[in-house]
């Protein structure tokens, strides 16, 4: 991850994909402002997690873009899992190496609830939305097309986050409207980054296991249960049974 992560951060995708040839480790380095060996290496290692390619000529090593490193870590793509990389190698990566939470001294908090930490400056917010979106960016027309939702009208995205996936799910089923539902924080947030002509999404603030949650024919939880335990999981799942109405979709 780290090697992928150094290559996005110092630009090699972009440069390559931006250059639309091949480029020698030389050239590269030259181009980027850094260490020529350290350079070449980082090329290859790239190479060998089939991130780049290498051709030979005149003795040369000439590196470009996979048709992956195009698509998923160049930054100008449409699809760039840049911020989610990001995201995943300041945060995730050093809780693996050493083994204990991270919270405190990623967010510089005393708080040891993840999403309180998050929420504790608009920058971390920022952060947190951006890498959760990369991914919608990248699936989220495959993941809400694999089954037909087009008899659920009136949808709640629980623990949305942002609208990046509500967008996606309006633009497959247009006669639907989704309520995305967050913490007061997150959804004060959103709300402000949504375009006012925007009627088909809509926004309730509130704490999923202690708040009454929004009526609706299909509830969304996307890449939330994994963050709490049984029992919780269990509690919020028997509120969402018991919230929805039967019969909605034949
Ligand atoms: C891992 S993120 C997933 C965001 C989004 N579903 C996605 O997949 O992009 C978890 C989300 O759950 C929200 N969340 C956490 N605890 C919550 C609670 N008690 N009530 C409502 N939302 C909560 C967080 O603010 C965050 O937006």
């Amino acid at each position: 991850m780290q090697i992928m992560f150094t290559a996005c951060e110092l630009g090699v995708f972009d440069l390559l994909l931006e250059s639309g040839d091949t480029l020698t480790s030389t050239a590269i380095a030259e181009r980027l402002g850094t260490s020529r060996v350290g350079m070449e290496r980082l090329l290859e290692a790239c190479v060998g997690l089939k991130l780049l390619r290498m051709e030979r000529k005149n003795n040369e090593g000439f590196y470009g873009n996979t048709d992956l490193a195009n698509l998923c870590l160049a930054k100008s793509s449409p699809k760039s899992q840049y911020q989610y990389m990001k995201l995943y190698s300041e945060l995730v990566y050093p809780s693996l190496q050493e083994g204990n939470n991270q919270i405190q001294s990623m967010f510089r908090t005393s708080e040891k609830d993840l999403f309180k930490a998050i929420n504790s400056s608009k920058e971390e917010q920022q952060r947190f939305s951006n890498g959760m979106d990369d991914a919608w960016s990248l699936y989220g027309e495959e993941v809400m097309s694999a089954w037909d939702f087009s008899c659920f009208h009136v949808v709640c995205d629980l623990g949305g986050g942002s609208d990046a996936l509500a967008k996606k799910y309006i633009s497959l089923y247009p006669n639907s409207k989704v309520t995305i539902f967050d913490l007061p924080e997150v959804v004060e947030r959103a709300k402000s980054l949504v375009s006012s002509e925007e009627q088909q999404i809509a926004f309730q603030s509130g704490d999923f296991f202690n708040d009454p949650v929004p009526e609706a024919d299909l509830y969304i939880l996307a890449r939330i249960l994994h963050a709490w335990d049984d029992e919780k999981c269990l509690t919020l799942l028997t509120k969402l049974h018991k919230a929805c109405k039967p019969g909605t979709c034949p």
